[in-house]
């Protein structure tokens, strides 16, 4: 599976995957993960969003096992970030089937659609949809970089945007939800864990800065003169690392839209989006309005003008303790490693459609050690043994919450 996954996508240059929701890579994912449902015997489905689902057992019969991920990926993203959940789905059924393993309950593994939002700037655009958290009408409005409106590029990939909406009777009809994913940060690696569970979700959200100015003459016109945005985002890039480190969450900067774009013009428009996230609201809060003040106070000392929009926002997600404990059983159960460790359990402060999905299921993640911690970048990783030793681990959870 992963030797099949591995070229899709991948920019020769940077190393890194391009998988953008509804294009060319994306539906060779999909189409990849229509195969492999198809290849196990699996009823294969793509719901009113576009998420795909592979059933094995009645879909409409309730309290259904699901097990997923996502396959797209942000610019230039590792190999692991969503297919490690994919894969790892897939495996971990034919390890239970290798095992001899009854199923008493349906069970279904699912790929989410456009879970990175790297196109239309909305993460989780297939899972908020199905959960109700994004109307049919604001998803519609959506826009990539080149102003393709998100129907449109969905139709050109063969899916009817018609159809788009809240799927409250799908949802209904899970009892349980667990992703598995790739670490992103080195907790695991620290503890010497090659897999963990998942306690928290870290509140986050997006925010669009518009800076604008003055578009001039870059030979010709004088300092004083000026009202450069370039200055006003730059004074905001600074503030956003100096409120983050005060108040103890994280910021970031990590897009940025100039206009005119010339290298000898001062620009009118310079539009930057802010990444935020921190581990309770109030640090949150005091982070974003930290920023934004910043960002007032020097745009009214440059004369340049600025719009804040927050085009994303997760709350703090807690994942359903009974499901955690459950699975913490199940895992613990295997008994302590030789060095008398059970299984972790650990927050994170990156968005996954399980955290969605928390608000309407009993939803639960396993985190697989990355020994660098580095994600959202080629350099992404995890070993293999890493990799089998989180199979293993899925397999043992699914079969204990859905086999008899
Ligand atoms: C998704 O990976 C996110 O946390 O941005
Ligand atoms: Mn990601
Ligand atoms: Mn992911």
């Amino acid at each position: 599976m992963w030797r099949d996954l591995a070229p899709i996508g991948r920019h020769a240059d940077s190393g890194g995957y391009r998988r953008y929701a509804w294009t060319g890579a994306d539906g060779e994912c999909r189409e990849w993960f229509r195969e492999q449902a198809e290849a196990r015997g699996l009823g294969y489905e793509a719901d009113r969003n576009g998420n795909q689902w592979a059933w094995l057992g009645d879909p409409l019969a309730g309290d259904a096992v699901v097990t997923g991920s996502h396959l797209d990926s942000v610019p230039d993203g590792g190999a692991f970030d969503g297919p490690l959940g994919v894969v790892s789905s897939f495996a971990a059924l034919d390890e239970l089937r290798r095992r001899g393993a009854q199923f008493t309950r349906p069970f279904a593994i699912t790929n989410f659609g456009d879970e990175e939002g790297a196109r239309f700037g909305l993460a989780c655009v297939g899972s908020r949809l199905a959960a109700g958290q994004l109307t049919a009408e604001k998803a519609r409005l959506l826009r990539d970089g080149d102003g393709v409106p998100l129907p449109r590029a969905m139709e050109a990939a063969g899916h009817d945007p018609d159809t788009l909406g809240p799927d409250p009777e799908r949802l209904a009809r899970i009892g349980a939800f667990v992703e598995l994913h790739v670490e992103q940060g080195r907790a695991l690696d620290l503890s010497g864990d090659p897999v963990g569970v998942a306690s928290a979700i870290w509140p986050h959200g997006r925010w669009r800065f518009d800076f604008r100015g003055e578009a001039n003459h870059a030979g010709t016109t004088r300092l004083a003169d000026r009202r450069d945005p370039m200055l006003t985002y730059a004074e905001t890039v600074l503030a956003a690392r100096r409120e983050a480190r005060l108040a103890g969450g994280l910021a970031t900067f990590g897009k940025v839209a100039v206009e005119p774009n010339g290298v000898n013009a001062i620009p009118s428009l310079v539009r930057g989006w802010l990444d935020a996230r921190a581990a309770d609201q109030a640090t949150l809060d005091a982070v974003v309005d930290g920023v934004e003040r910043a960002a007032r106070e020097h745009a009214e000392r440059a004369g340049t003008d600025l719009d804040v929009v927050r085009e994303s926002f997760t709350p703090v997600v807690e994942f359903q303790h009974a499901l955690r404990d459950e699975i913490c059983r199940v895992l613990g159960k295997r008994g302590p490693d030789e060095a008398g460790r059970t299984v972790p359990v650990l927050g994170t402060g990156a968005g996954h459609d399980a955290g969605i999905l928390s608000a309407s299921v009993p939803t639960a993640m396993l985190f697989v050690r990355n020994p660098t911690g580095i994600s959202h970048s080629p350099a992404e990783h995890a070993a293999e043994d890493d990799c089998m030793a989180g199979v293993i681990a899925l397999a043992d959870v699914l079969e204990g919450l859905a086999c008899s």
